[in-house]
């Protein structure tokens, strides 16, 4: 028997109403340890929501989401601690705390847990920055950087912390295409460490480079998954429209947006 490892995240019809709108419905996949995986889809599709159900922030109406063999909807926050340490989250905005120096924000996790003397925690700051380039801006504060470099800061964080999972909200967004381009190489390095990431983007060229797995979601629902290969070769007219919306007839463009995305 080969016995391939159990996925590290699982979610298997999962449903979720935020206000008396249905945001979700039957969302199913599963991420692999080791795997880079893309969850594209529109403003608005539901990306974030998913991480968020990941991280157990909201729990489904319906289905269930385990990660790592546990079932996270029956967790209460305190049980979801020891799994929540696994995961670390690159947020949209890099959410960097704009009183605390880059070393502080690189090292906060760590030095809060207060597991590592303080030597090792500097250095393991200090490597995570060099990771991403930008050891030199160590004692700077997030209000100096350019966005590029918060968001490459928000990854050294997420590095620094140690989490063998990484979550990604939208970590080109807003960035020109050379800060965009160094991030995707930054995912590939840690792919090719084997870390296993979730990235949520609309970005093609970087789901595209990334990616070993796809799933597209359109107004909270799937619309595909499987391989870069396989959703390049999508015929659908859904689909198609949203990689190549310029192919669709030129009297839906300016309707496109509510047919497609939010
Ligand atoms: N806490 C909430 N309460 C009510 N509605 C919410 C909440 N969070 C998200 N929604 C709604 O759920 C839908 C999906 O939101 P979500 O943030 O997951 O989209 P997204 O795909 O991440 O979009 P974007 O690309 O703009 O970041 C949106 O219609 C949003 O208004
Ligand atoms: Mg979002």
């Amino acid at each position: 028997m080969t016995g391939s490892a159990p996925p590290l995240i699982s979610l298997r019809g999962v449903s979720l109403t935020l206000d008396g709108k249905p945001v979700l419905q039957d969302v199913s996949f599963d991420v692999a340890q080791g795997e880079t995986k893309v969850i594209l889809g529109g403003s608005g599709s539901g990306k974030t929501t998913i991480l968020r159900l990941v991280l157990g922030l909201f729990k489904p109406d319906r289905g269930s989401i385990t990660v790592g063999g546990k079932d996270i909807g029956r967790l209460s926050d305190r049980q979801l601690a020891p799994i929540r340490r696994n995961m670390a989250m690159v947020f949209q905005s890099a959410a960097l705390f704009d009183s605390l120096s880059v070393r502080e924000n690189v090292g906060y996790r760590l030095w809060e847990e207060g597991r590592l003397p303080d030597a090792e925690v500097e250095e393991i700051v200090r490597q995570s920055l060099q990771f991403v380039g930008l050891e030199e801006v160590i004692d700077k504060m997030p209000g100096e950087l350019s966005g590029g470099m918060r968001k490459r800061v928000g990854i050294a964080r997420a590095l620094a912390s140690g989490a063998p999972l990484l979550l990604y909200d939208e970590p080109t967004a807003g960035l020109d295409p050379v800060n965009a381009f160094a991030i995707g190489h930054l995912i590939l390095q840690l792919k090719a460490k084997g870390v296993t990431q979730v990235v949520v983007t609309h970005d093609l060229d970087l789901a595209f480079r990334v990616a070993d797995h796809l799933v597209m979601i359109q107004r909270g629902c799937m619309v595909f998954t499987g391989s870069p290969l396989e959703l390049a070769g999508k015929q659908d007219a859904e689909i198609r429209g949203f990689l190549d919306p310029s192919s669709l007839p030129a009297e839906d463009w300016n309707t496109l947006p509510s047919r497609l995305s939010q």
